[in-house]
């Protein structure tokens, strides 16, 4: 799909990589509709985005039937991109049942509704494109992460299983699956080094694999270092493996650093 002229939703538009992805999509010549719970500051970023057809919708998507309250004010969509996500990082005796239907409603629910909502428009018009941004988490298992994982598997799996519905009928369905990023975004802030060896990418380059996604009609793309993406696919593929690998003390302890560096509102 060419972007120009069209209208793309984008959910966690204020956070480090969805300021990437929002000035990729803007300077490709797509109207904005940014979202996310703050309203000063998405108006704060539409207003440095080119181009001048944005809007901004705030609203919480960990909040029942705000997806679908977002879809509905947001009217005719050509592409979504779901990108707003918990970091949700802890052992699960950390997290009430509250913190766990807020991560699971943030990071799944509400990415399910939103596409649920938009999508029949776009098969009465005959095109459109669904990005789920996931994680290479959604391959791999990490200490501190179970809620993370389960989410981002999910996601992964959702978006697999809808693009054998909708991509016959000529709806794209991608999913954007980043490793470490640093300058921006969650992991960065966390303030956590990565494990040794695996390297990162930067914000900048998930925004063009988003791109990709949408101009190239991907299935998948992943946004890190080759190694990286090798261990998370060979984790994909060799379970077992992959726990041991994860359990050992360099994974414990990059995954302490990140559960450590998140605020409590982030779960
Ligand atoms: N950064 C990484 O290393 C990395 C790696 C792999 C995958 N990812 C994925 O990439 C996506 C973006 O992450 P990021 O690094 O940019 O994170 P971030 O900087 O923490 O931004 C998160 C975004 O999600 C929004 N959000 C959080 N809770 C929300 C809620 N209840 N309702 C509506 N919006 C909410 C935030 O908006 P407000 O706080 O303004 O509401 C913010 O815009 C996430 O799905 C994440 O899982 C990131």
């Amino acid at each position: 799909m060419e972007l120009a002229g069209r209208t793309a939703l984008l959910t966690g538009a204020t956070g480090g990589l969805g300021r990437a992805i929002a000035l990729t999509l803007a300077g490709r010549g797509a109207g904005l509709i940014l979202s996310g719970r703050k309203a000063d500051a998405l108006e704060a970023l539409a207003s440095e985005l080119p181009g001048g057809e944005h809007r901004v919708i705030a609203a919480d998507l960990a909040e029942p039937g705000e997806a679908e309250r977002l879809a509905a004010a947001a009217g005719d969509v050509d592409v979504l991109v779901a990108n707003a996500g918990l970091p949700a990082a802890g052992r699960m005796e950390d997290f009430s049942a509250e913190q766990v239907q807020r991560a699971l409603r943030v990071n799944l629910e509400s990415p399910m509704l939103l596409s649920q909502a938009l999508y029949p428009a776009m098969l009465e018009r005959g095109s459109g494109h669904l990005v789920f941004v996931a994680s290479l988490a959604g391959k791999s298992p990490a200490p501190r992460s179970s809620i993370y994982n389960a989410t981002k598997f999910g996601l992964r799996g959702f978006a697999l299983g809808l693009r054998t519905d909708l991509g016959p009928q000529g709806i794209g369905v991608s999913i954007v699956s980043p490793g470490f990023i640093r300058e921006a975004g969650m992991f960065a802030e966390s303030g956590a080094s990565s494990p040794p060896g695996l390297g990162t990418s930067t914000p900048t380059e998930v925004a063009s694999a988003t791109l990709r996604a949408i101009e190239a009609d991907k299935v998948e793309v992943a946004v890190a270092p080759a190694r990286q993406r090798f261990l998370a696919h060979f984790g994909l593929a060799s379970p077992g493996i992959a726990v041991r690998v994860s359990s050992g003390s360099a994974g414990q302890k990059s995954a302490a650093e990140i559960a450590d560096g998140h605020s409590q509102d982030k779960r």
